[in-house]
């Protein structure tokens, strides 16, 4: 049985003193109770440094919230997938939904970003999901299959090597959250995409964002395509965090 993951996205926040803070609540919190599966956080590049240290020795997993679809050179303001890996990343966040929307980053771009990090060790949690809008048109399907098929198209061989996260734009930050049975439908389509594409599609994580709180992540976790979580908000108060990490059996 693969172990659930649940993983914070800290976004733009923090500083040195609340962060360690934050990392210091959730590690006496895991030491308490030991997690029954793999916990991660991505911090913002600048303290990366900061939590390597905190989290070493521990079982908390250092995440990047992004990554350079370069290798090196001449790209002001960008950080490779080989500077991640000397601070101990094992996860990095790729095509998270405000890149998209923000920077303007398309398929093609987060399928390099995915390929940069799988060769440098770091595993990729590819990040997709669909517009409000696109809900409303009856698109969601087509969106999420496309977003996934450039991944799957660039890195077919180590596809297996990927955790994907399904993050319903309109469910980021804003309170509403997919339902269980929503949340389910998508991941059973995306499963069966991955199905094509690996004999392993069952080793392949699948997280479910957007809104994920204390309250409604056991539901959430129940479902059988949902093999953990990204979380924006909560992942930022420990108490809440570790309630959602206890909630990943
Ligand atoms: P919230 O949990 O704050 O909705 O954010 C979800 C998210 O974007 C995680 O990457």
């Amino acid at each position: 049985m693969k172990k659930k993951l649940i993983a914070g996205n800290w976004k733009m926040n923090g500083s040195l003193a609340s962060n360690e803070a934050l990392l210091r609540a959730v590690l006496d919190g895991m030491a308490q109770q030991a997690p029954a599966c793999d916990v991660a956080v991505a911090a913002p590049a600048p303290y990366l440094a900061q939590v390597q240290a905190l989290t070493a020795g521990s079982s908390l997993a250092v995440a990047a919230q992004d990554v350079s679809a370069h290798e090196a050179g001449a790209y002001t303001g960008e950080v490779s997938a080989a500077m991640l890996k000397e601070f101990s990343v094992r996860y990095v966040l790729v095509g998270h939904s405000e890149r998209r929307q923000y920077h303007h980053e398309n398929d093609s771009l987060v399928a390099i970003k995915a390929q940069r990090a799988l060769a440098a060790g770091i595993t990729p949690i590819v990040c997709l999901g669909e517009t409000m809008q696109e809900r409303e048109a009856g698109l969601t399907e087509a969106v999420v299959k496309r977003q996934l098929a450039a991944v799957i198209h660039l890195n077919g061989h180590c596809i297996s090597e990927i955790v994907v996260a399904y993050e319903p734009v309109w469910a980021i930050g804003t309170g509403l959250t997919a339902t269980p049975e929503q949340a389910q439908e998508v991941h059973a389509v995306l499963r069966s995409q991955l199905a094509a594409a690996t004999e392993q599609p069952d080793r392949i994580r699948l997280l479910y964002g957007g809104s994920m709180n204390a309250g409604n992540a056991a539901a959430l976790l129940a479902q059988p395509d949902i093999d953990g979580g990204l979380i924006g908000g909560a992942s930022l108060k420990a108490p809440d965090f570790l309630q959602i990490i206890a909630s990943a059996k």
